[in-house]
């Protein structure tokens, strides 16, 4: 397949290259577009076969479900059976933005969208290219993480050509995501509201509206033999490089000590601006110490990296898990495979 690469630097420049992936969203089609989070492949999400098709396009598994992104909260009752009191007032706080809620589904809400549940995660994305796509195609977007199953997730239009050319039928090219990780997951489809994933909205942000806010266990730690996960995408290893990384749970002198001792061919660390100038070993950076906002912009484009140079092995600094270093933390596990250290 031949893939069209659009360059859109704003909506108001380039409204031809808009309309043009528009159309091809609106005929079925695939497009890798930016939002404020990370790059999505999206596809008009009523259209079964368009939905097959990003599963094929990524090799995803079947069963993890997928993100209908809205441009307007007038499309929600099509999409939810029920929109609780919760739901109002998140979207009237937090939408549009890097949150996703899981709500009852509506039976126009194919299958192969929810993974056979009978929810969907339902997103209002803050980037004016993506909520101008979705609105000249006239569809909700069933749009992943624009990237190959398991690698890190695009924040660039390159980490989508790297992944996707040939396999889509366009890539809108709007420049660099602003969070660089995906949006926040909340559940309000049982009793408490559950966060599944955490993202650039925050627990903190979460509780200040809703009051009890759980996080799902599986944020944090690995799942159980045999457990059902709440969330689908959490089962799955995710935001893998090639490398194998260990996370290293330690201070700035105890990370450069214990990294020090493993100079080999192939050894890197992933660590702080402030670590490198005691490091020994190659280092990639993914921001500074007190900067999560930083870290959670760089950290796939860091692992990207990482991949480019033939890392073998990654000692990773670990980060705190306070505001979106929570979303940092949980990429960072996932990628080391609950592989940590602490010192
Ligand atoms: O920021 C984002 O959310 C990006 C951009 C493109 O919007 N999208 C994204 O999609 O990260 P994806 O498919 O890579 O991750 C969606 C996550 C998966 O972990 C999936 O299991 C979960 O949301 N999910 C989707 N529908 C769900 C549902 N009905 N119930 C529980 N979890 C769901
Ligand atoms: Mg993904």
């Amino acid at each position: 397949m031949e893939t069209q690469i659009f360059k859109v630097t704003s909506i108001f420049e380039n409204p031809d290259a808009l309309q043009q992936a528009s159309d091809i969203l609106a005929r079925g089609g695939l497009v890798a577009f930016p939002t404020e989070t990370v790059y999505g492949l999206g596809a008009d999400g009523l259209n079964e076969d368009a939905v097959h098709a990003i599963y094929k396009a990524k090799g995803r598994p079947s069963d993890n479900p997928l993100i209908l992104h809205i441009c307007d909260t007038e499309m929600l009752p099509q999409l939810a059976r029920e929109i609780p009191e919760a739901a109002i007032k998140l979207a009237l706080e937090f939408w549009p933005g890097p949150l996703t809620m899981v709500l009852p589904k509506t039976p126009q809400v194919p299958d192969a969208v929810s993974g056979g549940l009978d929810t969907v995660a339902i997103r209002f994305p803050n980037h004016l290219i993506a909520r101008e796509l979705i609105r000249r195609s006239g569809k909700p977007i069933a749009a992943p993480s624009a990237n190959l199953s398991g690698s890190p997730s695009p924040t660039t239009a390159q980490h989508c050509i790297d992944d996707l050319m040939g396999r889509v039928d366009a890539i809108v090219d709007g420049g660099s995501c602003g969070v660089g990780l995906e949006s926040t997951v909340i559940s309000l489809a049982g009793k408490v509201p559950t966060v599944l994933r955490p993202g650039g909205v925050t627990v903190e942000q979460l509780r200040k509206v809703l009051g009890e806010v759980c996080v799902d266990p599986a944020v944090t730690h690995p799942m159980e033999e045999g457990q059902k996960a709440a969330s689908p995408g959490m089962k799955y290893k995710h935001y893998a490089p090639k490398a194998r990384v260990i996370l290293v749970d330690a201070s700035r002198d105890a990370f450069a000590g214990y990294v020090n001792k493993r100079k080999e061919d192939g050894v890197f660390a992933l660590c702080f601006s402030e670590d490198v100038a005691a490091l020994e070993v190659p280092a990639v950076c993914y921001g500074g110490t007190d900067h999560p906002e930083e870290q959670a912009h760089s950290l796939f484009d860091a692992l990207r990296q990482l991949d480019a140079r033939e890392a073998k092995l990654v000692f990773a600094h670990c980060p705190s898990q306070e505001g979106v270093g929570l979303a940092v933390y949980n990429r960072l596990l996932r990628a080391a495979a609950f592989d940590i250290v602490k010192l």
